[in-house]
């Protein structure tokens, strides 16, 4: 059974990669980010409260996150394995999820560390479109849909997410750099963190994403 977090800076390709491994392991892809991106959508209150932090690109506060990986941590489907990704990005997010996967009984088993360097991060999120309807990210020079601005794979609008601009991603990087990098200290004393490097191509990285996690498939 693999319990696992993707770590990263935002455009490491986490979502990219989360995508793959949770349909070869078929467990829960839980990413914080669609959470938010979903209740947005649907007009909820935590939609109203996080796209408020969000679309300038500052992390939904802890209490906020931590309520809704606890909810969904909790379901059944988790039983066998999942996959987080986008959380924890801070301390007390980390802190609570070792309460959490202790009262689960659902022990972390690997934290990737997906690496890339700033000006390729730039690159990729400032070219990154998203298909509104499955969520499936292309790029405007490197990952072109076979039809301009439409997903090859269920034929939804693509559109640039609101924190995608130059400017949001700037407060996103200094929030990851500030926040969420110090994890990696975090996990390597526990022995879980291991790091990838995500510069190496889809396929690259994800080969070496399975050689961590053993994957004979
Ligand atoms: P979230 O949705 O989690 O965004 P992020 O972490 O900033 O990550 P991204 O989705 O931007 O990047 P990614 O690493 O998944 O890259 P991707 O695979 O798409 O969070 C959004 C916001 O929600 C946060 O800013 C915050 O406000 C809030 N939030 C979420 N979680 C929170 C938490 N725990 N606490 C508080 N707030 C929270 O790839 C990017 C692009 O690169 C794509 O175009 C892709 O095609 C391309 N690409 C990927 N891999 C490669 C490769 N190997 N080679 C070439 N191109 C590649």
């Amino acid at each position: 059974m693999v319990n696992i977090i993707l770590l990263g800076p935002p455009g490491a390709g986490k979502g990219t990669q989360a995508k793959r491994i949770s349909s070869l392991y078929n467990i829960p892809h839980i990413s914080t980010g669609d959470m938010f991106r979903e209740a947005i959508k649907k007009g909820t209150e935590l939609g109203k409260t996080a796209a408020k932090f969000i679309n300038e690109g500052h992390l939904v506060p802890d209490e906020l996150t931590i309520a809704i990986v606890k909810e969904r941590l909790n379901k059944d489907d988790c039983k066998n394995g999942y996959l987080l990704d986008g959380f924890p990005r801070t301390l007390p997010q980390a802190e609570a999820l070792d309460a959490l996967t202790l009262e689960l009984a659902r022990p972390l088993t690997h934290v990737i560390n997906i690496t890339c360097g700033t000006q390729e991060l730039v690159r990729r999120i400032t070219g990154r479109r998203v298909c509104r309807k499955c969520g499936a990210p292309y790029h405007i020079d490197t990952l072109k849909p076979k039809v301009t601005g439409i997903c090859d794979l269920c034929g939804g609008e693509l559109y640039q997410r609101a924190d995608d601009t130059k400017e949001a991603l700037l407060v996103r990087l200094d929030h990851y750099y500030k926040e969420t990098k110090p994890l990696e200290d975090y996990y390597k004393a526990k022995k879980l963190l291991v790091e990838v490097d995500g510069e190496l191509g889809l396929e690259g990285t994800l080969k070496a994403i399975k050689k961590v996690l053993g994957a004979t498939k």
